[in-house]
């Protein structure tokens, strides 16, 4: 399996990994093979990477919730945040809203029991959304590696459920801003951005009589802006006085925000992201909980391209629990970028002189 960019797709390759659309359906099946249809599809999509199948690599990493399982939690975050949008019109659909989300709570605490029992919890993969499969995949990413950090931090079931609702609901006070705003290309005017800024407190306000959501998890919503500096927003809250929930979500949401394609922005690579967040820590972000996402996201994901400082150029195969930075290279082009004839396999974490230059595509041949 290898990831590949959309314009470097052919006919005849199989897709790798599924892709789901932010209503919950299956857009993409794995073991589909491209044709020049398909592929006009994929661009027209605006999906800026596909995994797809290689025969030089048998790496199959099975991803954490599988994929009948995120369409069918997309889904339901959908119907939520579709719902919450009709309760904060009228009064009268809160019922329906608590029907939703005890369906939420319900995925939620799946997915903690699923993380619970895992023992080495690693990011192995991207999660791949454009620009109009974002909100619900997003919300589910962000719950995903907020409780992975959150088992990390040996937090019981309980915390970990109500850290879950929170960082699935952590939006859900967008509903209340215009699309045109959401969507819109370009920097934001004055009055727009304080809109944009209003969504922590209108979802906080939205899930007020909704037992169902503890008040931690209503705290990530109002809080999921706070910096850890007293940079953010809506109180400028800093340090520990931003709820612990609060501060693993902040970092999370900012990382995922920034390897997804959105419509003002092109997406930066995973390892750019991961160096980002690593350089905001006790900046922006709690440097405890800064330390734990390092651990646990993997930089250079499985299937990426990537040029050693030799000047040989690999694919990423495997990522050891602790050593997420240093994986193991497949070496298959020299220096020259020749094709190596005996490919070699390399663990960074155990050789000190080779380390990676830069994420690149395959070499053509
Ligand atoms: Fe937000």
């Amino acid at each position: 399996m290898k990831l590949i960019s959309t314009e470097k797709l052919k006919p005849g390759m199989i897709v790798a990994r599924p892709i789901i659309s932010d209503a919950g359906i299956l857009l993409l099946n794995s073991d589909v093979t491209l044709n020049d249809s398909l592929i006009e599809l994929i661009k027209r999509r605006g999906i800026p990477f596909l995994y797809v199948k290689d025969d030089r690599i048998d790496t199959d990493v099975k991803p954490l919730i599988s994929p009948d399982d995120t369409a069918k939690a997309v889904y339901v975050i959908k119907k939520a945040f579709d719902q919450a949008l009709q309760s904060s019109l009228r009064r009268s659909s809160q019922m329906n809203l608590e029907h939703l989300l005890e369906h939420l709570n319900d995925i939620v605490s799946g997915i903690v029991e699923i993380i619970s029992r895992q023992n080495d919890l690693i990011v192995h993969l991207i999660d791949i959304k454009n620009v109009d499969s974002y909100t619900f995949q997003h919300s589910l990413q962000v719950m995903t590696i907020s409780l992975m950090i959150g088992k990390s931090l040996d937090m019981t079931k309980n915390q970990l459920h109500n850290l879950g609702m929170g960082a699935v609901l952590h939006d859900i006070g967008k509903v209340g801003i215009p699309k045109s705003i959401l969507n819109k290309e370009g920097p934001l005017t004055e009055e727009e951005r304080n809109i944009v800024r209003q969504h922590p407190k209108t979802g906080f306000e939205l899930l007020q009589d909704c037992s169902l959501v503890w008040p931690t998890a209503r705290a990530v919503v109002l809080q999921h802006h706070e910096k850890w500096d007293g940079s953010g927003y809506p109180r400028g809250l800093a340090g520990e006085d931003i709820h612990i929930y609060s501060r693993i979500v902040a970092p999370v949401n900012v990382y995922d925000a920034l390897i997804s394609k959105r419509p003002y922005q092109e997406s930066m690579l995973p390892h750019q992201a991961y160096y980002y967040i690593k350089g905001k820590a006790g900046l922006l972000f709690d440097p405890l909980v800064v330390e734990k996402f390092l651990d646990i996201v993997a930089p250079y994901p499985i299937g990426t391209w990537v040029k050693l400082n030799s000047g040989e150029v690999g694919l990423v195969t495997s990522i050891e629990p602790g050593k997420v930075a240093y994986p193991v290279v497949k070496i298959f082009y020299d220096n020259n970028l020749k094709p190596m004839k005996n490919p070699t396999t390399i663990s960074l974490s155990e050789n000190s002189i080779l380390s990676i230059d830069e994420v690149v595509e395959e070499p053509s041949e």
